[in-house]
């Protein structure tokens, strides 16, 4: 399942963001990349100061607090995040992310866009799957998640300056498949619960989304 999130984060918080991540120090992005993405990898990233560390811990909670996300990915931990920045000329070729990092199995990814669409050209994830590659550009303070064994890259910055979160989420739901599932059962159990109340549907179709839940996630 890929989804956007419009505004995790208003467009004045995205704003405040986007003006406190342009005061941080950045290095070079390679030194994170994995053993073979490091060759395709070409941007800069915030490095871990207090400043940055704060910045991100409220960015992490934003991610993890809002109700789309948390459904979508039921997240049981988080890597770091990291803040990455493309300038013109700048790019990550097609790679896929690293299975474990720092003991997080990578289930989900995302990235959450601070600057506006209008601040660069080019710039956009690419999402491959066996059938088709998409593109994302997202306005600045929203999300797409995707699953992390996918395929992607950031296209080439031709213009501006791109800042942007990236993050990876263990899931307690290790199936892309199983997390649709339940997901799509917490919104049937909402819109039964707003169209009848508290009726018997909503209780079984509770009880079954419990019940996979239970069956499904990991301890
Ligand atoms: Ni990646």
């Amino acid at each position: 399942m890929i989804l956007a999130i419009e505004n995790i984060l208003s467009p004045a918080e995205a704003e405040a963001f986007g003006e406190a991540a342009a005061g941080l120090t950045f290095g070079d992005g390679k030194a994170t990349a994995g053993r073979f993405a490091r060759e395709v990898k070409a941007n800069d990233q915030a490095e871990r100061t207090p400043e940055a560390e704060a910045m991100l811990n409220l960015i992490r909670d934003k991610v993890a607090g809002h109700p789309v996300f948390a459904s979508a990915v039921r997240p049981r931990a988080f890597t770091p995040l990291i803040l990455s920045r493309y300038r013109e000329g700048q790019t990550y070729g097609m790679h896929v992310d690293d299975a474990l990092m720092k003991g997080v199995r990578t289930d989900v990814s995302f990235t959450l866009f601070l600057s506006n669409s209008n601040a660069y050209e080019g710039g956009a994830l690419e999402i491959s799957d066996t059938f088709e590659s998409r593109e994302v550009r997202l306005p600045a303070g929203s999300l797409v998640l995707y699953p992390s064994t996918t395929l992607h890259r950031v296209t080439p910055v031709t213009r501006g300056e791109r800042l942007a979160v990236v993050g990876w989420a263990q899931s307690w739901l290790r199936k892309a498949g199983q997390r649709e599932i339940v997901f799509d059962l917490d919104r049937a159990v909402m819109q039964v619960h707003a169209q009848e109340g508290k009726s018997e549907l909503f209780d079984t179709l509770s009880k079954s989304r419990s019940n996979l839940l239970r069956m499904w996630a990991e301890t």
